[in-house]
């Protein structure tokens, strides 16, 4: 079991008041909080080490790169990457997804496929949509079901020779669905497609082994799993890396520039152009390292509790329906109330000092499917407490009460 006042004491803002409540931040699916640890070690960098990275032979510069890569090797360790130059860093999943989605753009042409699921982000629709108008390949959906499950027999038939990259997320945002995405990357192999996993709401979650799941690509976010903000990995098996071409010209992804020609530096450093966020790629080291000390399945076991207590309480509230009521979810719940608009019960709570998000969730398509604008949207941490669910319901029946 967690021992959730220490822990909660390691994260400054949850002491504060919001709107004179007690903060109760139940939007950790936009962005985690993050432990003194982690605040610290961005201090840290800037007072002590702070120097330009790969570029000097000075000592500053040295200790910030021997920090920076000791971080990516720490990521490369808590993901089981192969080698840590599969491991790019980026400034989010959202660079990570346009990194790759360029790249294909010189690989794919008129007639192939694309599969993305009906469960996406925006991020992971956008892009690839991008790259299709590009080449002339065509955009296929996985559809989902009322549960907000992917429906994998039609996955099974929208596979075929022309499939040429298969694009999930490991969870969704919206709904807090966990794929199956070991069946779908192993079924997109069968037919040689590259599988492309968001992972940006998985790893706040869980442990993702790439070589266990064997997907082409992963990518995820920094500042949802205690991390800065403007932090991101980009995992790519070595193949495929070698493969693409860059997605940024600069300084550092070089080998020799001259005007007639310029050859490019070797993994990670191809993809890697500019002077990068050198604390936050330091400090997201410094997040994974917080968050393995506290241990995975310490972790899953708090959200679950959390996640089913929540649930059982919110539904106690008449007329309140929960989208995404997967077997197979992780800590969110996503719900309205009978004719009541998500925006305003998110105000109302928000003077209660309770934080979720409202809205699409830059999820317009899983919308669309229930036919509402938006939810609202909890989504839970393992340093969230019952009790503070217990002030959300409340708040919520309080709203409800308002607005009816
Ligand atoms: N993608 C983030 C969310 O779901 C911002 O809230």
């Amino acid at each position: 079991m967690l021992d959730l006042q220490k822990i909660r004491a390691d994260f400054p803002i949850l002491s504060q008041k919001v709107n004179g409540k007690p903060l109760v931040y139940f939007d950790n699916g936009a962005t985690s909080q993050k432990p003194q640890v982690v605040i610290d070690a961005i201090a840290k960098y800037y007072q002590e080490i702070n120097a330009n990275i790969h570029r000097g032979v000075h000592t500053l510069s040295q200790l910030a790169t021997d920090a920076y890569e000791l971080s990516r090797g720490k990521i490369q360790h808590h993901i089981n990457a192969k080698h840590a130059h599969e491991v790019l860093f980026t400034s989010g999943t959202t660079h990570g997804v346009n990194l790759v989605a360029n790249g294909f753009a010189s690989l794919l042409k008129s007639g192939d496929e694309v599969l993305v699921s009906a469960l996406e982000h925006h991020s992971n629709i956008v892009p690839w949509q991008m790259l299709c108008e590009r080449t002339g390949a065509s955009l296929k959906v996985i559809p989902m079901n009322e549960k907000g499950e992917l429906i994998l027999s039609v996955f099974d038939e929208l596979l075929s020779e022309k499939t040429k990259i298969v694009t999930v997320n490991h969870i969704s945002n919206a709904l807090g669905t966990i794929n199956p995405i070991k069946y779908i990357i192993d079924k997109a192999h069968e037919f040689d497609a590259v599988v492309f996993i968001d992972g940006a709401q998985a790893v706040p979650h869980l442990k993702p082994d790439v070589q266990a799941l064997d997907c082409d690509f992963y990518a995820f976010s920094g500042h949802k799993m205690c991390g800065p903000t403007g932090t991101g990995i980009l995992y790519g098996k070595e193949a495929w890396l070698n493969k693409l071409p860059p997605y940024q010209g600069g300084g550092e992804m070089i080998k020799e520039v001259t005007f007639e020609k310029t050859t490019y530096a070797d993994l990670p450093h191809k993809f890697e152009a500019g002077t990068p966020n050198i604390a936050g790629g330091i400090v997201l080291g410094t997040a994974v390292d917080y968050m393995n000390e506290i241990g995975f399945e310490n972790i899953q076991a708090q959200e679950l509790a959390l996640l089913e207590y929540g649930t059982q309480r919110l539904s106690e509230i008449e007329g309140l329906r929960i989208y995404g009521t997967s077997e197979n979810k992780t800590s969110v719940i996503s719900f309205n109330i009978d004719g009541i608009h998500p925006y305003d019960i998110g105000t109302i709570i928000d003077k209660l000092g309770i934080a979720v998000r409202t809205g699409h969730h830059c999820a317009q398509p899983i919308m669309n499917f229930f036919e509402i604008p938006g939810t609202i949207r909890a989504s839970f941490s393992f340093y969230n407490t019952k009790e503070e669910i217990d002030s959300l319901v409340e708040a919520v029946k309080k709203a409800k009460m308002m607005l009816s």
